[in-house]
Formats: structure tokens, C-alpha cells, sequence
């Protein structure tokens, strides 16, 4: 409560809608002072839209919204700035050409000597932010150089630049790998301490009760239940997000590994310019038919460089060997690898998968239209009807094929391009953390997706933030260590202590 006995926020009534969906329906939520209140539920479930009101983002809706128990109304995300509020979103928002000082300070330039602006100021004060993130970003480095994980610890800069009493964090952890995690738990703890009352949206059971006071569950754009943290368990969380039990993973039927798919010798990208030199140094393995291999590591750790490599889409050219079925192979673009048969699945949804003028039929079908042509000419029925059974099999959550992609939830979203690749059959699959941001019904549902397809012979090679998850989907882990491979575990053999050890291994610890 705050001072004068009242919520901090109070949220009544508030319904959502757009053409097609109802996002939300009648919610009421109330956040007390100080706390941190973790909001969760299912993709499309409601939780963005909800943040999305709080902080001014969307200003057509219907309901009522109280601070410290004055009725508001924001006309945009300034007011919600001035109230008090900021919010880091889900998607990112940076400008990619801009520096991180210049994204931190976008549209609040400090200002000096008639009114310039002062970059020195903005460059100390950004570092000084970066700085107490722990992180070793410089403020005048180019928002498009940076991986996603440091784009994500930019946004939050900028939140914190603010100085809000009320910080919204949308899904901050989905592209930090565990060092970082723990080092955002630190800045979170310290933003307590200061009194800052945190919504926090995630889809990780194990982070929502690690921080939370209080957790609210959205089902379908409604407020299912508000609980203590102390008087629950995850299980109860999960079974009020989905509304019936998660089945197990189990996989059922023995995984044969097959011939050899891909060979990979001696593999080398250089890092030009960088003390370390390498991004990837002598990088050998093989993935073979019918198997899953898991990549772990830190963030920059090269994990994301190595499918790039195998991709075609690596910054420098490669040095080393890439053999696809006995045959070398040495892809100057996507497109050739495409070809060879070999998919990605990358990262940043935002950058570098989804086409945000097009719909999510348009998104799904992308890579097939050649296929699914007879001499050049599109066959949009036989495109259509793929895409849609790739929704119904996905569970995408969405009015329809026609409807824009940015219109879906992020999870959903990400489904689509998984979707787009499956479509393709391809020998090889490349994941780059797969399941960021979606939810653990989905989540589930990609597993055995995955599993599927290697017991139809093709290989897969993913990345995962998440160590839980690669030791339930992947036959083999391997762990980069700064370009390096530093282990190699089977299944029986990998436990998550020894996949850190590996990974940290060589690793200087940050200052
Ligand atoms: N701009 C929009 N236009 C149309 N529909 C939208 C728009 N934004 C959200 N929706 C729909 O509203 C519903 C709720 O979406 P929202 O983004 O709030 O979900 P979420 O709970 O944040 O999910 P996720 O965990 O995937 O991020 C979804 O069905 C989504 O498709
Ligand atoms: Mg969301």
C-alpha cells in the first residue's frame, strides 16, 4: 500500500480488443507498493496487452485505472513516464543505427551550453548505467553490433535511466544466459531496496519464484487468480495458466543415430579487430541422422557464430571444413544453404525471422513458395492450406492466416518461423534457441516436434538458454567455451555442473 492506504495500482474492468481477438476481458489486478508482482500465463494470454495499458502504449481500451488511488488516463507512454512508470519491453525497441548511449537518452537528451547536446554527459551517464548492470558494453557502440542479450540490457538502462517508481519488465531474461540472469536478479534486488514496485512477466516458473511476492495468472485475456508466492507451488501456477495438466515429456521409442550428416573440421571464424581474435577456434564434430545435438555456453561464448557458420551467414568467411553428406561445402549465403538443405531458426525473431509486413500465412510460407509453385507459377491454395496446417499443428494462437504477424503474441510469433522451417524439410535443422519466450505447453509441443522430426532422419542442432532444456531434448551437448569446444557429454553423462564448468572454463570472470 502506498502511503495514503491505496494500491499502487488498481486496475479494474479493463477490457481489450482488437479485430478478431479479444485480448482482455474484465481484468482487475491490484499492485501493492514495493512489491514484485509476477504476471503469468499462456502465449496470447493477455500479459503484453495488460503491461501495454499500464504503461501508455495502448490508450484505447475500456476500464479504469487508479494510481495511489487517482483515476489516470495516459495519452501515451511520456505521461505513463511522468506518472512514475516505465516499461522494458518483449520486442525490443532500440534504434539499431543509434549507440547505446543514444538509445538510452533517445528523446530525454541531456542538454547543456545552449541547449546542445552534450554526448560527453550522455556517454558518462550511460556508462555509469551499463556500469551497475555489470556489464562491459561501451556506450558508444552501435546498437546493430550488439547481440541481442546486450540489446536486452540496454533496454533495461534506459528503464533505469528513468528513475521510475513503477519498473514493467516484459519477459527481461528470455535472451540472458545464467551469468547474466543472476546479475539482473543483483540489479533487481538493489531496485527493491530503492522501493521501486516491479510487474514482472516471465515464462520461468523456477525465475517467478525465485523473485516474486505475489503472482497473477491470465488464461485467454481473463484474470484467473492472484496468489502469494509463499502459499503456492510452480505446479499450481502451471496448472491455472494452462487450465489442465502438462503430460509429461515423455519422448516413447528409441532415437537410432544414422549415417554421419554433417562433418565439421578444424573450424575457424575470425574475429577481426578483437583482442581475442577468433570468434570460433578449431570447431570439430559430427551430426549424424536421427540425432539432436545440443551447443552450450555463455552468451559470446560462439554459440550462435557456429550456426551462422553451418548457415552461410557468417560475418567473415569460415576457415576449417563443413562436409555435408561426404561432400564439402563452403555456403556464401543462406540462400545456397537453403538449397543443401539446411534451416535456421534464429535467435532474434525481430531482426533477422519475421517479415512484419506480412501476415502470418505470408510468414509461414516464405521459404516453401518455391516448392509449392509448378513451372514459377504460386500455388497460393496448396501455400494456404500448409501454412494452416502447420497452425493447427503448432497450436498457434491467431485469427487467421490473413492476420499480421505483429499482431500475435511473441511466443506465437516464434512458432510461425518454426513452422516456416519445418515446412521445408530439410536434412538439417538449426535452432538458435528455439523456445525463447514461448510457454511450457508450447514448449513441450516443440520437443516432441523436434523429436519427430530426427526419428524421420533428419539431424538438429540447437541452442538453449536454458540447460533444463537441452538435457531433456538433445542426444549430445557440446559446450563452446570463448570459440573454443571445451566438452563434449553424452546424454547419460551431462549434468548442468558439469556443462558450467565447461562452459566457464578459460573464462575470465568479469570485473
Ligand atoms: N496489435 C495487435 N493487433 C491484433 N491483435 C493483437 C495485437 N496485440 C496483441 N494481440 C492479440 O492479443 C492477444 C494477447 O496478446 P499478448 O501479446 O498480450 O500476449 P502475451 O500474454 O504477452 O503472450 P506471450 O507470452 O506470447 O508474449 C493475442 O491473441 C494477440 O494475438
Ligand atoms: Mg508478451
Amino acid at each position: 500500500m502506498t502511503a495514503n492506504g491505496h494500491p499502487i495500482i488498481s486496475i479494474s474492468s479493463v477490457t481489450k480488443r482488437f479485430p478478431g481477438v479479444t485480448a482482455l476481458a474484465d481484468v482487475a489486478l491490484e499492485v501493492r507498493a514495493g512489491e514484485l508482482h509476477a504476471i503469468c500465463g499462456e502465449n496470447g494470454a493477455g500479459k503484453s496487452t495488460l503491461m501495454k495499458i499500464l504503461s501508455g502504449v495502448i490508450t484505447d481500451y475500456e476500464g479504469e485505472l487508479l494510481l495511489a488511488g487517482r483515476a489516470v488516463r495516459f495519452k501515451g507512454t511520456r505521461d505513463a513516464e511522468a506518472a512514475g512508470i516505465s516499461i522494458i519491453h518483449q520486442e525490443l525497441n532500440l534504434v539499431e543505427q543509434l549507440s547505446a548511449a543514444a538509445n538510452i537518452f533517445l528523446g530525454r537528451e541531456i542538454r547543456g551550453w545552449l541547449m546542445l547536446r552534450d554526448d560527453r554527459a550522455m556517454e558518462h551517464a550511460a556508462s555509469r548505467l551499463l556500469k551497475e548492470l555489470e556489464c562491459d558494453i561501451h556506450p558508444w557502440q552501435i546498437a546493430a553490433t550488439l547481440r541481442i542479450g546486450d540489446q536486452q540490457l540496454i533496454e533495461i538502462a534506459k528503464a533505469l535511466s528513468l528513475q521510475s517508481d513503477i519498473l514493467i519488465m516484459d519477459e527481461p531474461t528470455s535472451a540472458l544466459t545464467e551469468a547474466e540472469v543472476s546479475r539482473l536478479y543483483r540489479v533487481i534486488e538493489r531496485l527493491r531496496k530503492r522501493g521501486v514496485t516491479i510487474l514482472y512477466i516471465s515464462h520461468k516458473m523456477d525465475e517467478i519464484f525465485h523473485l516474486a511476492d505475489r503472482i497473477t495468472v491470465l488464461r485467454d485475456g481473463r484474470l484467473v487468480k492472484t496468489l502469494d508466492r509463499a502459499g503456492t507451488t510452480p505446479n499450481e501456477v502451471t496448472h491455472l495458466m494452462v487450465g489442465r495438466e502438462i503430460e509429461s515429456i515423455d519422448f516413447g521409442g528409441e532415437r537410432r543415430a544414422g549415417e554421419v550428416l554433417l562433418r565439421v573440421e578444424h573450424l575457424s571464424l575470425p574475429w577481426p579487430g578483437h583482442a581475442r581474435g577468433w570468434r570460433l577456434k578449431d570447431v570439430s564434430f559430427e551430426l549424424r541422422r536421427g540425432e539432436v545435438l545440443g551447443i552450450a555456453g555463455l552468451m559470446g561464448a560462439g554459440r550462435t557464430e557456429l550456426l551462422e557458420c553451418l548457415f552461410g551467414a557468417a560475418a567473415e568467411p569460415p576457415q576449417g571444413r563443413i562436409e555435408l553428406l561426404g561432400r564439402s561445402v563452403a555456403f556464401r549465403h543462406p540462400r545456397e544453404a537453403r538449397a543443401a538443405g539446411i534451416g535456421l531458426v534464429t535467435e532474434d525473431r525481430k531482426r533477422l525471422g519475421l517479415f512484419a509486413a506480412m501476415n502470418v500465412g505470408e510468414n509461414i510460407s516464405i521459404c516453401t513458395l518455391r516448392e509449392t509453385g509448378a513451372g514459377g507459377f504460386i500455388n497460393r491454395t496448396r501455400e494456404w492450406q500448409m501454412a494452416a496446417e502447420t497452425v493447427q499443428r503448432l497450436a498457434v494462437k491467431t485469427s487467421g492466416l490473413a492476420a499480421p504477424i505483429t499482431s500475435l503474441s511473441g511466443g506465437n510469433q516464434q512458432k510461425c518461423i518454426i513452422g516456416r522451417w519445418l515446412q521445408t524439410d530439410p536434412q538439417v535443422l538449426l535452432l538458435d534457441d528455439p523456445t525463447r519466450g514461448v510457454d511450457v505447453g508450447a514448449k513441450a509441443e516443440l520437443y516432441r516436434l523436434i523429436d519427430g522430426l530426427v526419428k524421420r532422419g533428419i539431424g538438429v542442432i540447437m541452442t538453449s538458454s536454458e540447460l533444463p532444456e537441452l538435457l531433456t531434448v538433445c542426444d549430445r551437448i557440446l559446450v563452446l567455451s570463448e570459440g573454443r569446444l571445451t566438452a563434449s557429454f553424452s546424454r547419460a553423462e551431462a549434468t548442468e555442473h558439469k556443462i558450467m564448468e565447461a562452459a566457464t572454463l578459460g573464462v575470465k570472470k568479469a570485473g
